[in-house]
């Protein structure tokens, strides 16, 4: 985290333009970290000796025990390396078809961490009961799926596990050779060994220095390890784990998020890398990052999804340590190398075979994103800092003067007193819980930061709390509380792995204090949180975070869990909230850390970008990908977090922003205001019209979140997520589709465009969402997609709708989303190039959990031509009726469509259905079969059109129908 110009100023004066730049110096790289360089050492030995290079693993046939049911089965493994030391494996096959791949040293001098996947996962998954392992000559398989079309092979020797489907190898472990698991040794441990040679015959036995074909010939900082100022004290020795992850059959991986580049991952080894350097998975505080590297940022997701046209499988490996990742192109495949500082090995092999099943297969384990309240969908203002309560107050004043919606005003670490979190700086905000209710009177809500470090000051309850409970993160000797350097200066770090300081955490955020204990009453239940610095941030640490030696409870090392520490906080905030209020509400909580399974506590957002171009692209591919790792709540610095965006690119970033799960303008401290309505005309009118188009879709967001919630699948679905078996799309990650809404965007993010190619993968009649201007399906079926070009002048979005949507908005400007509530709806039905349309929406009280008890509405909308023309007599219909699709265990409960919620909005009703594409005049609109309602048709060609030109628009006023209930228009020709 950039310190602000007045801390910098201290020691020396900036330029006057200032320059944000990367520094490269504060993390390392590769070859600057032991055990990546001993895994980088030994992939390059591998490669060196060819056919010729040996596989040091086996599993030990005699050991194999299969569970009685034959479900699971478990085996011991040897190392040739040391015969002397036992790894146990334990294999499985969940219901889903997931295969979980686990392996441990047994019986060695110490425990290796092995919690990352309780952290991650929601509960134990269920293990297959049907599918039957069967141990042949040299390997233990299954044969599963429905139509019997997937196997695992686990081969004996040299141990590598293969998922095939149809016979084609999909994922192999192991395939190279490099898997190691450094057991855990003493540093006299020379001990003479037996090996095997390559024909597993012959038996030599050798001195510890024989190993170095395999371990390399020295040991490369095993005991200790000096980078920059800092001494890591490893007291464990070496433990690192390598394992190579072969994709045999696809050439474009995506995932393992967090990073700043493409979506489909370049490679960073042979001839033609991308970089040079693997990537990164350690939550780091990298502020002004760049916009094309493998470094880490500040959340890891390991898990990485490989794509062809035929199938789309993944790998999800549960460890949480610093993890290295290199990435290699075959011929026809991926290669990829993952190097672990610690941990255990627990690997699951997701079958697919589409993505959207990948992404069922991960969420089951992971767990999907809660629904979040409404609001949270709404327009967040944001700035470090808003610097007084008058100040949040004007701020709020003049968006509505200008009449520009918004939902939230936050406030970052300026208003506390001292940077102690809660404890409110009294001389600016001296009245906070009427600032916070003048905000809420008007149905919007205040974000307020908490952060990790709590300052070491015996007079702040919060601080000696958490240290009167021994709750605090300890240093190196493993007593006492670790100190370090964050915003409140000399600070210390709750130790969320510890469960005392969960129920601490929870009486904190009470509005009322229970027991006598501390808890911050000068708040309201309403309140969103901002954890932030969670990774966790130390300005004077190691790579800006923890010693590696520091420890948490339970004796781990913050080295084995440095990548799940910033989740935790998330976690028990999430709580936390829950347990503000009863009944309780939907929390709200923003982190800037994340690990596999954070997505069930809230929203992400990219960090401290920059204000440029290239910064605001690179925002929506690290979106994208965080919805690949099943974070699809997630949206970047509006306006970039440093420097000072002219008014085109303001524009431009809101645009972006407005087709953002998680929609927040944030500056720097040292930044120029930039709110909105600040901005001279034309740009003031286009940012309006931006936040109210949000708004206009909330219900198509909404929408979207309901099913990611259900499903895993992200909001924002890049083209091969869409379109998975077109080839051309496979690297496309500047265009995406909203949800399921058949809504296509293109945000623009170059300076001076006036136009913008848009890729379109099927043969499907599109439409301009604003202009209704059609973009034809090509005349013959074929077999590629097409680009057309979209006006993008400043004040136009590159927006499509897909022929054969029905997407519902509310067109009402509005100052916040509450106050959309009872507003009427409009329907826009996009007729397909056959005529017909589908869409849904999805709505509830957006702030409960009532949802759960089935209190929603859940419609979907349809249109049909009766005979696929305009020739009179002919008949156009369009119906609303409540979703059949009820029940299943991983979706939306069985509910009644006659609820509570339902019936408090009986009487919203569609206040006018547009139906584009319609190449003839009606003669006679009719609803239900009875009455006939008022129309206008606005001439142009319909959706069968060959041409490009405007299609012709039916506008249906008022029909008098209501969103909760069931109805049919009918319009005659
Ligand atoms: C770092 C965060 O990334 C940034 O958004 C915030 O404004 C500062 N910390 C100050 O809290």
């Amino acid at each position: 985290m950039r310190p602000p110009v007045i801390l910098l100023l201290l020691g020396f004066l900036l330029p006057a333009s200032q320059t944000f730049a990367f520094k490269a110096n504060d993390f390392k790289t590769c070859a600057q970290s032991g055990f990546c360089r001993r895994g980088r050492a030994l992939s390059a030995r591998a490669l060196a000796a060819g056919s010729s290079w040996r596989f040091p693993y086996s599993i030990d046939p005699s050991s194999i025990l299969l569970a009685p049911d034959q479900a699971s089965f478990t085996a011991s493994v040897k190392s040739a390396l040391y015969p002397e030391v036992n790894f146990g494996l334990d294999v499985r096959l969940h219901d889903d078809g997931v295969v979980r791949v686990r392996m441990d040293e047994t019986g060695g001098l110490r425990k290796r961490y092995d919690e990352a996947a309780n952290w991650a996962l929601v509960a134990p998954p269920s293990i297959s009961r049907d599918i039957v392992w069967k141990v042949g000559k040299g390997t233990v398989h299954a044969v599963y799926g429905e139509k019997k079309n997937i196997e695992v092979v686990v081969e004996f020797d040299p141990l590598r596990v293969t998922l095939l489907r149809d016979g084609v190898e999909q994922v192999v472990l192991n395939d190279r050779g490099l898997l190691h698991m450094e057991h855990f040794r003493t540093k006299d441990d020379t001990k003479p060994v037996t090996i095997q040679d390559g024909e597993g015959e012959a038996q030599t036995t050798l001195q510890l220095n024989n190993r170095a074909w395999f371990e390399g010939e020295e040991q490369d900082a095993w005991w200790e390890e000096t980078w920059s100022s800092w001494t890591d004290s490893k007291p464990k020795g070496p433990e690192s784990l390598s394992l190579d992850v072969t994709f045999p059959n696809h050439r474009h991986v995506y995932g393992i998020p967090q990073h700043a580049t493409n979506l489909s991952l370049p490679t960073t080894t042979g001839p033609d890398a991308g970089y040079t350097d693997p990537y990164r998975l350690y939550n780091s505080d990298v502020f002004e990052y760049l916009v094309s590297s493998p470094v880490s940022l500040y959340g890891s997701v390991p898990l990485m999804h490989a794509h062809n046209a035929k199938s789309t499988v993944a790998i999800f490996n549960a460890v949480g340590s610093d993890t290295w990742i290199d990435v290699g192109r075959t011929e026809s495949g991926t290669e990829t190398h993952w190097i672990s500082e610690s941990g255990i090995l627990d690997v699951f092999l997701l079958p697919g075979p589409t993505p959207t099943d990948v992404f069922a297969q991960y969420t089951r384990l992971t767990g999907t994103a809660p629904l979040p309240a409404h609001w949270a969908l709404g327009y967040h203002q944001c700035r470090w800092n808003y610097v007084s309560s008058d100040d949040v107050r004007s701020v709020q004043r003049r968006l509505d003067d200008e009449n520009m919606p918004v939902d939230a005003f936050w406030l970052d670490i300026e208003y506390s007193e001292g940077h102690k979190y809660f404890i409110w700086d009294k001389k600016n905000f001296p009245d906070p819980v009427e600032m916070i209710k003048d905000v809420e009177a008007l149905e919007r809500r205040m974000v307020i930061i908490v952060d990790p470090h709590l300052k070491r000051d015996s007079s702040y309850p919060v601080y000696k709390a958490a240290s009167d409970l021994e709750s605090l993160v300890k240093p190196k000797s493993g007593s006492g509380e670790y100190e370090g350097w964050c915003w409140p200066g000399s600070s210390s770090w709750v130790d969320f792995f510890n469960p005392k300081s969960w129920d601490m955490w929870v009486s904190f955020f009470k509005t009322k204090s229970v027991d006598g204990r501390w808890s911050w009453t000068e708040s309201t239940e309403n309140v969103g949180i901002w954890n932030d610095m969670n990774e966790p941030s130390v300005f004077n640490g190691p790579e800006i975070s923890m010693p590696r030696d520091n420890v948490h409870y339970g004796g781990w090392e913050h080295r084995d869990v440095h990548n799940i520490n910033g989740m935790l906080f998330t976690n028990q905030t999430y709580n936390a909230l829950m347990h503000r209020s009863d009944p309780p509400k939907r929390p709200f909580v923003l982190t800037r850390s994340f690990y596999a399974g954070s997505q069930r506590f809230g929203a992400m957002w990219t960090g401290d970008n920059v204000g440029t171009w290239e910064h605001m692209a690179i925002g929506i591919k690290m979106v994208l990908a965080n919805g690949l790792g099943g974070f699809g709540f997630g949206g970047s610095d509006v306006g970039g977090f440093f420097g000072n965006p002219d008014p085109e690119m303001l524009v431009r970033w809101y645009a972006v922003g407005a087709f953002s799960p998680f929609f927040r303008a944030h500056a720097h401290i040292d930044s120029k205001r930039r709110e909105p309505y600040l901005l001279d005309e034309p740009y003031k009118s286009m940012l309006r019209d931006v936040l109210r188009l949000r708004y206009a879709m909330l219900p198509v967001w909404y929408t979207a979140f309901r099913e990611m919630s259900a499903t895993g699948i992200p909001i924002l679905r890049p083209q091969y997520v869409v379109f998975p078996e077109d080839s051309e799309g496979f690297a496309i990650d500047d265009q995406f589709y909203v949800g399921s809404s058949g809504l296509l965007v293109k945000p623009v993010t170059t300076r001076g465009a006036t136009s913008a190619s848009v890729y379109l993968s099927d043969p499907q009649i599109y439409y301009d969402y604003f202009t209704f201007h059609t973009y034809p399906a090509p005349a013959k079926k074929v077999a590629r997609g097409r680009t057309v070009t979209v006006p993008a002048a400043l004040h136009q979005i590159p927006l499509l709708i897909r022929g054969g949507s029905i997407v519902p908005t509310r067109e009402r400007p509005r100052r916040s989303s509450a106050l959309m509530r009872n507003d009427p709806f409009t329907l826009r039905v996009a007729l397909s190039s056959d005529g017909s349309a589908a869409g849904e929406i999805y709505l509830d009280d957006g702030e409960g959990y009532g949802y759960t008890n089935g209190e929603f509405v859940w419609r979907q909308f349809g249109a049909e031509t009766k005979k696929g023309g305009w020739g009179k007599g002919e008949e156009l219909k369009i119906w609303s009726k409540d979703w059949a699709r009820q029940g299943g265990s991983n979706d939306v409960v069985v509910y009644n469509p006659a609820n509570a919620f339902a019936n408090s909005v009986s009487g919203v009703r569609m206040e006018r259905v547009i139906v584009v594409g319609v190449g003839s005049r009606p003669t006679v609109v009719s609803v239900n079969g009875g009455s006939t309602v008022e129309w206008e048709w606005q001439g142009g060609i319909g959706y069968g059109a060959t041409t490009e030109s405007k299609a012709g628009v039916l506008v249906i006023r008022d029909p008098a129908v209501g969103i909760a209930s069931d109805w049919q228009i009918a319009v005659v020709f």
